[in-house]
């Protein structure tokens, strides 16, 4: 490898995505003359946040308020958010989205001028707002616009973290891989903001982007910091066959239906959650069977495809979503990407043909444990957005809240890092420098002068994959987490066999991607062994052996740590406020 360097920053923000530039602003309005660094594998405006395309959710108009947000919430997560989080969350949205627009965010608006918003699922009353369907890429843009307005922000653009540099029990900086040279630079910092994404990519069949590998996860789990609620894995009901494409639940907001085999629509025959009641004079209910819970509309896809009431296709079952009805002009005033995508990626117009959807992988609502400013348990290390876990999402997460998420603890995070970074000046640099050595050998090591494997990652990772889907999918149960389980820990042992032929320096590719599986067999495993540990059902975990939800044993948060072996997986209480753990309600008040 070529000679270490460093540089050393106030506060360092690894990943570039929404929740990394809100966090990057925070610090530089907290305190102009701190110097920020941000650290991303892709230039900011490929994160994922950039594919984001439904909306995110405020409570804006009069018919609704932060008590109806908090109460879908935490019934949408099955009682396992914490609702301290989530009030603070309610209550900061709406700022946030409103100084969004004033840094330039175009929300779609009514006629009369006033914020849009649109029906999401699980939500009781329409909060979601929307910039037409391609919100994430406009609140990228606006976030990334305000970002580079600040003199004191550092941009490493294709860097890839390796590990977090700890000395005194502190997170003092990280060790990097810049892709371009294949160099190794030691970036100290008093405080670290892990805010990567999710995990995605360890799944076959996902919406995410190939970058979500779970980085920042698996770099503070190897630093003893507990990855919390990691069996809690969304499927979202409507991925394009093949490509995993996201079709929006704006699709469904905006009127779509879902339809099998026959036409039917089958989602009347599934228990969605417990009915708003539809006879109150006061709040009249509009039932809406496609803006039930994703985790419930993608089990019900299940047990559509076992009783044979499903579509066969080139990438297996699927069943329709239907917009035709909706008519062109509506389309292409509310939904036009959806349009753009089916024609372009199916080959068919929405227009006039119903769309083939199956449930995808979407969203981790586990992550990395933080407090409700991003602390992690290892000081100077804080985290936000998909890679965290506060938490606000519990055992499912209301479709339209993380983008939300990202502003509200991406903002949070921001300030107290930089609090943190302005209290502890100081840094042991030679400490951190040695490690940066280290970790200098260690890559060059194991991954390129070594050659001698037989592994191919491309093999190891698509057994990851299907060993997850298989094991940790939709239903799970103790047969097949053990076989998963075990599975991983045999990927793990074969993983020290790697093969990396390309030893060249300048975007070695074939080195990132082994990196990039290194730490997806980490998160894969905490996953897997917190699957196995939780003996009930709850939201997107379902068990068919233990079918219940089981408050009294498991109304908890689990947090895998690393070990020598198999991980190992506690519990730390849900933090109830208001709220006594009820029946999820679905519907909509008109
Ligand atoms: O369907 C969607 O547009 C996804 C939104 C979300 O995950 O929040």
């Amino acid at each position: 490898m070529a000679q270490k360097q460093y540089s050393k920053h106030d506060v360092l923000v690894i990943g570039g995505g929404g929740a990394g530039l809100r966090a990057a602003i925070a610090i530089a309005e907290t305190n102009p003359s701190l110097s920020v660094a941000m650290v991303s594998k892709v230039y900011p405006m490929r994160s994922h946040t950039v594919a984001a395309e439904g909306g995110a959710a405020a409570v804006i108009n009069d018919n609704d308020s932060l008590d109806n947000h908090c109460m879908d919430t935490i019934a949408g997560g099955d009682w396992l958010p914490d609702q301290d989080a989530v009030e603070l969350f309610v209550r900061e949205a709406k700022d946030e989205m409103v100084q969004l627009e004033h840094w330039g965010c175009p929300w779609s608006r009514e006629p009369d001028g006033r914020i849009a918003v649109r029906p999401f699922g699980g939500m009781t009353i329409e909060r979601t707002w929307f910039a037409a369907d391609k919100t994430g890429f406009h609140m990228l843009h606006t976030l990334f616009q305000t970002f580079l307005k600040h003199d004191k922000v550092t941009s490493y653009n294709e860097w890839f973290a390796t590990t977090l540099l700890v000395e005194d029990g502190r997170c003092q900086g990280v060790a990097a891989l810049e892709l371009q040279s294949g160099r190794i630079e030691i970036i100290a910092a008093n405080a670290v903001i892990l805010c990567t994404g999710g995990a995605g990519r360890v799944f076959p069949f996902t919406t995410n982007g190939a970058i979500k590998t779970g980085d920042g996860m698996a770099l503070a789990y190897r630093a003893g910091v507990p990855l919390k609620d990691m069996e809690f894995v969304q499927y979202h009901p409507t991925g394009l066959p093949g490509t995993g494409i996201l079709i929006t639940e704006a699709t469904r907001g905006e009127g779509g239906i879902m339809t099998n085999k026959d036409g039917y629509r089958y989602l009347q025959d599934y228990d969605l959650g417990t009915p708003l009641d539809v006879t109150d004079p006061d709040h009249p209910v509009k039932k809406s069977m496609e803006l039930g819970p994703r985790d419930r509309l993608s089990q019900a896809f299940v047990k559509e495809l076992e009783r044979g009431r499903t579509i066969p296709g080139q990438y297996g079952d699927v069943v329709h979503l239907d917009i035709r009805h909706l008519g062109e002009k509506k389309i292409d005033e509310k939904i036009p990407f959806v349009r753009e995508l089916v024609t372009k990626y199916v080959g068919i117009d929405p227009v006039y043909t119903p769309i083939p959807v199956r449930p995808v992988v979407h969203y981790m609502m586990g992550g990395i444990d933080t407090n409700n400013y991003g602390a992690t348990s290892l000081p100077g290390l804080f985290a936000a957005g998909e890679t965290a876990c506060v938490s606000i999402n519990g055992a499912n997460r209301l479709g339209s809240n993380s983008l939300t998420e990202l502003l509200v603890f991406g903002a949070r995070v921001g300030k107290a890092a930089a609090q943190f970074a302005m209290d502890h000046p100081k840094l042991d640099l030679t400490a951190i420098e040695k490690q940066g050595e280290d970790e200098q050998e260690r890559i060059a090591r194991d991954f390129i002068r070594k050659g001698k494997g037989t592994e191919r990652v491309a093999t190891l990772r698509k057994e990851m994959q299907a060993t997850m889907e298989a094991g940790a999918g939709i239903y799970r149960s103790e047969t097949g987490l053990i076989e998963t389980c075990n599975k991983l820990a045999e990927l793990r042992e074969r993983f020290s066999d790697v093969l990396i032929e390309d030893r060249t320096l300048t975007f070695n590719t074939e080195l990132t991607s082994a990196l990039e599986l290194d730490f997806m067999i980490d998160v894969a495993l905490a996953i897997a062994h917190s699957a196995l540990a939780r003996t009930e059902s709850r939201g997107s975990h379902q068990r068919t052996d233990h079918p219940e939800r089981n408050d009294e044993q498991f109304l908890n948060h689990s947090l895998a740590f690393q070990s020598d072996g198999a991980p190992r997986v506690d519990y730390k209480d849900v933090v109830i406020t208001r709220w006594p753990p009820g029946e999820r309600v679905y519907g909509r008040k008109k």
